[in-house]
């Protein structure tokens, strides 16, 4: 298939161009580089052997989303793009209304007049918002008790989504519910490199690790969990590329969604000696207090994936652990 890509120079999007040129599928990549760097796309092209057309195009362009349309024929768009940091949200709301809703829209606005009809966007967890339980079923209600303008955005799309979908039968949506995406290519050429200040967990480890931070702040250790510290369902990247491909096998007119990620959770602590292990090096944290938002524990149920897309996940977190090291050092 002729595949369009939104924010596919970003962490996630990078790793599943990757995935889909290895099966086959022709790619090109639509961003506006805010978040990720161009050099991506070579590093894309030693691993695959083919550098994908790259439109340096912002989404809020409407003309030059339009003439990416036109001058392409896809068959289908995998829609990455989008700002994700959760607490510049809330400092900047509606940057992100902007960016996400109406990027979104504009997407939607150029599929419909060059009459294309497939759409995976990723959505989050973070829909879920504070679902008054840990193990998250994609039936559970979502849009209640969401923190931050970033996980409204997501939100917002998808109940976007699904009303085109009930005035356009014939569109086809994936909303694929991404928990937390961690890891990087076994090859060490691609991996999670934000522009700024990091947020998520990862590649603020990645910054103490490099010694650019002095250590990691853990936030609480008073959580009624095992150890105290938060759980999590960190996945990892190159699984959940490999998650796109499976939905994109199983598009069907109407709107599907699914969770993507292990069905497991892991602590901070756990991850922080999983990383230890790999790098065998001490990682420099201490615990601070609790971050506002936070919720003790929270993990996909993977059954509904594994049953209809027939994906689940094969890598662990030693192997993100092993593969973040590799990107670490050849970077
Ligand atoms: P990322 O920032 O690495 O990638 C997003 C890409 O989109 C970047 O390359 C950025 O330059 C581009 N972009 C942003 N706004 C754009 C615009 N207006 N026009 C064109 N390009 C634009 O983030 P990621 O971690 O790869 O996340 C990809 C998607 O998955 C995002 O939509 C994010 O919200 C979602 N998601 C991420 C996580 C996570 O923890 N990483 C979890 C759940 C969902
Ligand atoms: C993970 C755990 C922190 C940083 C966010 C978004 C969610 C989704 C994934 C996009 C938590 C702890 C973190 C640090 C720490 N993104 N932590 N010290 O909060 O689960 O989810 O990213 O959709 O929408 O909300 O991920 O990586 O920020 O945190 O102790 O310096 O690590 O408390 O338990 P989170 P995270």
């Amino acid at each position: 298939m002729n595949i369009l890509v939104t924010g596919g120079t970003g962490y996630i999007g990078s790793h599943t161009v990757v995935e889909l040129i290895q099966a086959g599928h022709k790619v090109e990549i639509l961003d506006n580089l805010c978040n990720s760097k161009v050099s991506v796309l070579d590093k894309i092209a030693e691993i695959t052997g083919v550098k994908p057309i790259f439109h340096h195009v912002d989404l809020l362009n409407k003309e030059a989303l339009l003439e990416v349309f036109e001058n392409g024929n896809f068959a289908a768009v995998m829609h990455f793009a989008g700002l994700k940091a959760v607490a510049e949200s809330i400092e900047e709301p509606l940057k992100y209304y902007e960016n996400n809703v109406v990027g979104t829209l504009n997407l939607i606005d150029a599929m419909q007049k060059c009459n294309v009809r497939k759409l995976l966007f990723s959505s989050s967890a973070t829909v879920y918002g504070d679902p008054g339980t840990s193990a998250c079923t994609e039936d559970l209600p979502t849009g209640q008790k969401i923190t931050n303008p970033y996980g409204k955005t997501k939100y917002m799309i998808e109940e976007i989504l699904k009303d085109l979908s009930v005035a356009q039968p014939d569109f086809e949506i994936m909303l694929l519910r991404y928990f937390n995406p961690v890891g990087a290519h076994e090859s060490g050429k691609l991996g999670e490199d934000p522009n700024g200040q990091p947020n998520n967990l990862m590649p603020i480890i990645m910054k103490v690790a490099r010694g650019e931070y002095a250590e990691l702040s853990v936030y609480g250790n008073d959580y009624p969990t095992a150890d105290g510290t938060c759980i999590r369902d960190y996945i990892h990247v190159v699984d959940l590329a490999k998650g796109h491909l499976a939905a994109l096998k199983k598009m069907r007119p109407g709107v599907q969604t699914f969770n993507l990620g292990t069905g497991r959770g892991t602590s901070v602590l756990e991850m922080i000696a999983a990383f230890e292990k790999a790098s065998g090096k001490p990682l420099p944290y201490k615990i601070v207090g609790r971050r506002k938002g936070d919720l003790p524990e929270l993990y996909a149920v993977a059954e509904k994936a594994s049953k209809e897309l027939g994906w689940k996940t094969e890598l662990t977190i030693d192997d993100a652990m092993r593969d973040t090291i590799r990107f670490l050092n050849g970077n």
